[in-house]
């Protein structure tokens, strides 16, 4: 039996918040509250679980609404910590649910797909688990399908199904003539017969074993063979109903699964293909679905986070014309999954008490004080992002791990060529960000890349022709290129 996935959970395994803000230290720069009050939420769900269970029931998670203008970090946060923390993550775009034709439509489906993702996660967990025996037992069905049983043996062991695979013709196996020697159906067996079977056994598993050798030395890797595969194709069925597709997939694919007859069919692949398809085959005979499910809808309950990004979108409480209108009630929808709900997935239900959200918004037209008051309540962490001046634009170019500068560099290495970026071009891009942010419009550090893109098109253009293979990019060359186009509002509009 395969070690449970259901680890115990204690602090020590969680990472402090110190440590959290560390980490993300390492991509994001600044927003130093922002940082700390995801980590500090993160912490306390760790300490949630080390309580009695009547208590943990009680705690509920503290939600937190990162505001702040556009490019200043927050979803590059959100997704960061997903990295960093082994839990189930989704991000949603809270306005999604406001499309025409989708007002307040099935907000659940987030659940549902957080569900679906933490599935897929432990599932993979478990296989790689499994991943050796599986590999076992692929090895054993390739060399039934490179060496397929003598019939006469076949039909003396009823121990072993094989599968029914043909040997590649151009595979050369010194004696795979054991196939020739024929029994006469009625005859009965008399001991000269038995002999001869139990000889041609034994002949048999001496090349199966010499197969195996040269199996694992890789000498096959690139013949094909035949195998029978489970075909896993569902028929499509698509139905439009009020409420949409998510939810028929609820219970047709089960329902249709269990209707329909398993089917294979026969494929021909290289071996190197075949024994990662039949590792597949074996390991999901190997893991137990039951298992995995329970575990997975476990941690989603647990330590799952949604990340609800432009949330300000759906603020505003007066119904006004048009999309407005929906808004209050994407609100409402949105209410009893944050507030604490049963969500019905196809694995089964899922509580939503514990589940961390963590909002998002730019929050310039509307205050979270204009969502409603229960969703206020849901959300009583609030923190802000920092706009980014000039010094942040100079950190975020050189300092996070692949940082724009690394980025560029890297690319242009890909032709040979050696780009200098010198201390005084990056201090000249910081500064044409921020004097663009703030002259046209501030779109926060999404400004550097147009700005970069826009710096490095002509050394793109020419970098396969170029002579010259070295190259400096000092702040004249920044100059050189950017200086006209920023000071033209009207072109810097257009272009940057
Ligand atoms: N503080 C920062 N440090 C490093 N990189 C940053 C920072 N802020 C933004 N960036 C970079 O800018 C880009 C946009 O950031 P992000 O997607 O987090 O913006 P946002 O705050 O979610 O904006 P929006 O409100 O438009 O969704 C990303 O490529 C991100 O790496
Ligand atoms: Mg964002």
């Amino acid at each position: 039996m395969e070690k449970s996935t259901v680890e115990t959970k204690n602090l020590t395994d969680a990472l402090t918040p110190r440590q959290i803000v560390e980490e993300l230290d390492k991509y994001i720069i600044g927003q130093f509250e922002a940082k700390r009050s995801v980590a500090i939420a993160l912490r306390n769900r760790a300490r949630r679980q080390m309580l009695a269970d009547d208590m943990q029931d009680e705690v509920a998670p503290k939600n937190i609404i990162m505001i702040g203008s556009t490019g200043v970090g927050k979803t590059e946060i959100a997704r960061r910590l997903a990295r960093l923390v082994e839990a189930p993550f989704i991000k949603v775009e809270a306005s999604k649910y406001t499309e025409i034709g989708y007002v307040g439509r099935d907000v659940e489906s987030m659940i549902r797909d957080l569900t679906e993702l933490s599935v897929s996660k432990v599932k993979a967990e478990q296989t790689a688990s499994v991943e050796e025996t599986a590999l076992g037992l692929a090895e054993e069905r390739l060399l039934d399908c490179l060496l397929p049983m003598p019939r006469a043996l076949k039909s003396q062991s009823h121990s072993r199904q094989t599968d029914e695979f043909d040997a590649d013709d151009d595979i050369d196996i010194d004696d795979i003539d054991e196939d020739e020697i024929g029994l006469p159906f009625e005859l009965e067996t008399t001991d000269e017969q038995n002999e001869a079977l139990e000889k041609q056994r034994e002949r048999h598993l001496k090349t199966r074993e010499k197969l195996r050798q040269q199996l694992k030395d890789g000498k096959f890797e690139d013949k094909d063979v035949e195998i029978n595969m489970k075909s896993r194709s569902m028929p499509f069925v698509e139905i439009f109903s009020p409420g949409g597709i998510e939810e028929m997939d609820i219970n047709f694919k089960d329902m249709f699964s269990n209707i329909l007859p398993n089917q294979t069919k026969k494929r021909r692949v290289p071996v190197s293909e075949a024994r990662q398809i039949l590792m597949q085959e074996e390991a999901e005979k190997l893991i137990d679905m039951d298992a995995v499910i329970s575990e997975a809808i476990e941690r989603v309950e647990n330590s799952g986070i949604v990340f609800l990004d432009e949330i300000d979108k759906i603020a505003g409480r007066e119904s006004r014309q048009g999309p407005d209108v929906s808004r209050e009630g994407v609100q409402r929808d949105i209410l009893p999954i944050i507030e604490g709900s049963t969500v019905t997935t196809k694995y089964g239900a899922v509580r939503t008490h514990h589940i961390l959200f963590i909002a998002a918004g730019a929050f310039h037209v509307s205050n979270p004080s204009d969502l409603i008051p229960e969703l206020q309540g849901r959300f009583p962490i609030r923190v802000e992002l920092k706009s980014l001046n000039k010094s942040d634009f100079q950190s975020i170019l050189t300092e996070p791990k692949n940082a724009l500068v690394k980025q560029y560099t890297a690319l242009l290495q890909t032709e040979g060529i050696e780009a200098d970026i010198t201390e005084d071009a990056i201090d000249e891009i910081a500064a044409l960000a921020f004097q663009v942010n703030e002259s046209v419009e501030d779109i926060g550090a999404r400004r550097l890349h147009t700005i970069m893109e826009k710096l490095f098109e002509n050394l793109f253009f020419d970098a396969p022709d170029l002579e010259e293979k070295s190259i400096t990019v000092d702040a004249d060359y920044v100059r050189g290129e950017l200086a006209e186009i920023v000071k033209d509002q009207d072109l810097s509009r257009y272009i940057l």
